[in-house]
């Protein structure tokens, strides 16, 4: 390859991961090869350092371009969970590296699991992939890298396991307590394979993983806090923080844009109930659908949720500039997002609620305006200048949202409705996104689409029975 075609292969390198992914990576790779040969620093010779730095690369960039890729853009981790990661992993190493002389175990590996998979709480693999990577590293330089590799890693897929999803304060604290008692029934077990049964040496192998447990998880959930400001990640606790009425982008919404607040409420149910029955984050659906529309507090009489009968803005206007005011709310609440420091999961799901659907009554009656023109004034019509900008629904739980959305939007708009409307109705929307294409990018099975169907009939079905019943008993 000549060296030109290199520099052009580096550069779109660069372009696609960037220079601090590279830096991280780097680093990871540093720490990760000093750890591999620290005892023995001053007998590596150049065949020796050569073999390393092709066996840790080879092994590094296996695990990094799965983590660093994923189907979409959204899934990729950001910059900032990036160097968590990095941080995370080398901290452990280098611990480690002290740790080793007294016991290999008191090695917190734990903590490492633990991490991952508050960060990748929607992709476990990916948890799995790095701490396999720890462990990997950190057995191959004791005597029995076998038996310290199994140990490491059965923490490891037990913490991870158990903390996957929630990682609550308490589901963290079982989940670590859990894996070391896995790890020590696993050590015992390996004992016994290995007849090396030794009651006194399983007792000091035994405690230096219970303790180091315990200071992870102690050392994991008291630096949470500040872990969710300063690296923008998602958890339970952060999310309940978010859907407190009191917090000052909701109260905002609430005051500013009553009507899409209402709205927000509503589809928050909708998206929480649905996500529950497909076995999704039923929490992230519930918050991101209150901050979906966040962007309509920039203007929010230009949406029909927040307008009195007499008083529509969108009559002075073209169709063409209000289908573009309508667009930007999405930007808008990014932007707005950003402003309020909210996690990445919650400005993907403000994004890709609309995914590229088009908006057909502007369309419509762009069309309509433009036939009716004289021959001079008549413009180009293009489809895509009506589209929202995208992405489609990344996830299953912004899939939801977008559904939820449309959902209640179409059975607000229903005279006089009956269940078997509301059914048929949430059965057309439903179809209608499918049919455009707009599921297809979130992961959602046929069969999860049916459930959602249902929860969603059965949840406005409710909805309005007990409105009729309240109406019943106050004419009463
Ligand atoms: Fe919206
Ligand atoms: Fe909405």
């Amino acid at each position: 390859m000549t060296e030109k075609k290199l520099r052009v292969k580096w550069q779109a390198c660069l372009n696609k991961y960037g220079l601090i992914e590279f830096s991280v990576g780097l680093l990871w790779f540093a720490v990760s090869s000093l750890i591999l040969v620290w005892p023995r620093l001053s007998e590596l010779d150049w065949t020796a350092a050569l073999a390393l730095v092709i066996f840790n690369g080879v092994f590094l960039f296996l695990m990094l371009s799965y983590v660093l890729g994923g189907s979409s853009r959204s899934q990729l981790p950001t910059k900032r969970v990036l160097i968590l990661l990095a941080i995370a992993s080398c901290l452990v190493m280098l611990i480690s590296g002290h740790v080793s002389r007294f016991n290999p175990f008191y090695t917190p590996i734990t903590a490492g699991a633990l991490i991952f998979s508050i960060v990748y709480n929607n992709r476990i693999s990916c948890s799995i992939y790095l701490s396999m990577y720890l462990s990997f590293i950190l057995s191959l330089k004791s005597a029995n890298p076998f038996f310290y590799f199994t140990v490491f890693a059965a923490n490891s897929l037990f913490t991870i396991q158990r903390a996957g999803r929630l990682a609550e304060r308490n589901s963290l604290a079982s989940s670590s307590l859990l894996s070391a008692l896995g790890s020590i029934v696993t050590l015992c077990l390996l004992y016994l394979i290995y007849n090396w049964f030794d009651l006194a040496r399983i007792y000091l192998d035994a405690s230096a993983i219970l303790i180091a447990s315990i200071i992870s998880v102690v050392a994991v959930i008291g630096l949470l806090p500040y872990l969710e400001d300063i690296f923008l990640i998602v958890t339970p606790t952060k999310l309940l923080e978010l859907a407190s009425p009191n917090s000052t982008l909701l109260k905002r919404l609430s005051m500013e844009a009553p009507g899409t607040y209402h709205h927000s409420l509503i589809v928050a149910n909708l998206a929480e109930a649905a996500t529950e029955a497909i076995g999704g984050n039923a929490l992230l659906a519930r918050v991101g659908a209150y901050y979906h529309d966040i962007g309509k507090i920039k203007r929010p009489l230009f949406f029909i949720e927040n307008q009195s009968s007499f008083n529509n803005p969108h009559d002075q206007l073209n169709p063409r500039m209000s289908s573009m005011i309508i667009m930007a709310h999405t930007k808008e609440g990014v932007e707005l997002g950003r402003e309020y420091r909210l996690p990445r999961a919650i400005l993907n799901i403000i994004e890709q609620h609309h995914g590229n659907s088009l908006m057909s009554y502007f369309l419509r009656t762009f069309q309509e305006a433009n036939a009716k023109a004289p021959e001079s004034e008549k413009t180009a019509v293009n489809e895509d200048d009506f589209r929202y900008s995208g992405p489609k629904p990344q996830t299953r739980e912004a899939a939801v949202i977008m559904l939820a959305d449309s959902c209640e939007a179409a059975v607000r708009s229903l005279e006089k409705p009956t269940p078997s409307k509301i059914n048929t109705m949430v059965g057309r929307i439903i179809k209608e996104k499918m049919d455009s294409g707009q599921l297809e990018d979130s992961a959602l099975t046929f069969q999860e689409i049916t459930r959602i169907r249902g929860s969603f009939q059965h949840t406005i079905n409710n909805m309005f029975h007990n409105r009729i019943k309240y109406n019943d008993k106050s004419a009463n």
